[in-house]
């Protein structure tokens, strides 16, 4: 049996949470996660300035929740909501028990948990305070085949550690949080590469093999300051952001049915290394301009890659998502694709241009289709003292 340092069951309160959960057994000996520094026993901050999640090295592991509220839930409810949900959140992630955890023991390891929490339309429109003007469902795109089971919600809770158990518990308890304000609408799974598999820093790959993620807003630079915490209209949302959820499915018998060149040139990188068609290395820079001998452009015009990079460098996202891989059905060998997940300040101004030039032309839309499509705005973080959402209640 473990006790946990720390946590409230010792009444110590959050001071003695550094980074690594520590548990102690009864005997007063370290538990052996926390003596050998175990992934499992590494914690990431709750409360700051921003909610955590966002600029967090990627687990590899995530749910995402949706929820709709009851009709009854107004302003008031929201807060009560918010408070219990801060709280358990808090706790949780710090490898202490939930509040009325009903298998504490499985608290015990947090590996990395991180519960970012997102506000749909629905939500705010209960406050007195006026949303974002972006806070809506996207513009209709040409390739969207988009079902109510995957899209909108009112309330979105990311959920994400290295531990598939740490998930399922958490998720479980935050759940139990919202019974009486609201129901579940629809939940996402996802995952990438488990701690350890391959070098931190790593770019991921997709169920294409396809390195995905390479240019991206990097964490802590000040375009991302910029371009993701930069949201100061309304009020509230200052040192928030907003993220679009695309569920994508990647028709992987499709792609059985492809070459390796064709692969390559619909996206403009290699799939050895993920360097563009032009380039060795991961990291170089795609040359758009360079033609073949017979003097086609060697990143094609159709690529994924050309199409989703706009001229103008205020059109840039934070992209983080995570592979989904279900049961098949209907005689496919695979129900797989992307939760697409982005991250920017202003989703009209950043996500939807980049989106409406790729519905107009990229060969990737040849094997891929959103069929979920949800966006929320993320406030920002707050301190032991308040709650998460109380700029906005
Ligand atoms: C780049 C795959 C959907 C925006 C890339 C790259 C791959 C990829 C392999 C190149 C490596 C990299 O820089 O990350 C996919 C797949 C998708 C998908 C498989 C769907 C299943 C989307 C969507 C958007 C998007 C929906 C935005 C609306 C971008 C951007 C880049 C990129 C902005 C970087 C382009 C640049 O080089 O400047 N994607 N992508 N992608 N993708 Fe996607």
């Amino acid at each position: 049996r473990h006790l946990l340092l720390g946590g409230a069951a010792a009444g110590l309160g959050a001071a003695a949470s550094v980074g690594v959960a520590a548990a102690v057994t009864q005997t007063g000996g370290q538990s052996p996660a926390a003596a050998v520094d175990l992934n499992g026993s590494r914690t990431v901050p709750f409360f700051g300035v921003h909610q955590a999640g966002i600029e967090t090295v990627p687990q590899a592991q995530v749910t995402y929740l949706a929820l709709d509220l009851h009709d009854s839930v107004d302003a008031a409810a929201v807060k009560r909501m918010m408070r219990i949900l801060t709280g358990d959140a808090a706790q949780l992630t710090q490898g202490e028990s939930a509040l009325a955890d009903s298998e504490p023991e499985l608290a015990l390891v947090p590996a990395r948990l991180t519960v970012t929490f997102g506000f749909g339309p629905g939500l705010v429109a209960r406050t007195a305070q006026p949303a974002p003007g972006w806070l809506r469902p996207l513009p209709a795109f040409t390739v969207d085949r988009l079902e109510d089971a995957w899209s909108g919600g009112d309330l979105l809770i990311q959920i994400a550690a290295d531990d598939q158990l740490t998930v399922a518990h958490a998720t479980r308890m935050l759940l139990k949080d919202t019974r009486s304000f609201a129901s579940l609408r629809w939940t996402q799974t996802g995952f990438r590469r488990a701690p350890g598999s391959e070098k931190p820093g790593t770019t991921m790959r997709n169920l294409f093999g396809q390195v995905d993620g390479t240019v991206n807003l990097m964490p802590g630079s000040a375009d991302f300051e910029k371009l993701v915490w930069g949201s100061s209209s309304p009020a509230w949302l200052a040192g928030g952001t907003s993220l679009v959820l695309r569920r994508i499915t990647m028709d992987l018998d499709k792609w059985d049915k492809l070459d390796r060149g064709g692969r390559e040139s619909a996206v403009g990188r290699t799939l050895a290394v993920g360097a563009p068609l032009t380039g060795t290395k991961e990291s170089d820079e795609p040359d758009f301009a360079a033609t073949t001998a017979i003097g086609f452009p060697v990143i094609p015009e159709y690529s994924h890659i050309r199409r989703a990079r706009s001229e103008d460098p205020g059109e840039r996202i934070f992209r983080r998502g995570y592979n989904y891989d279900e049961p098949p059905a209907g005689g496919s060998v695979s129900n797989s694709g992307l939760l697409f997940v982005s991250f920017q300040a202003d989703v009209d101004a950043q996500f939807v241009p980049i989106q409406k030039r790729l519905d107009a032309l990229d060969l990737l839309n040849e094997w891929i289709t959103p069929i979920g499509s949800a966006v929320f705005a993320i406030p920002p973080g707050c301190t032991s003292s308040g709650y998460i959402g109380d700029t906005l209640i």
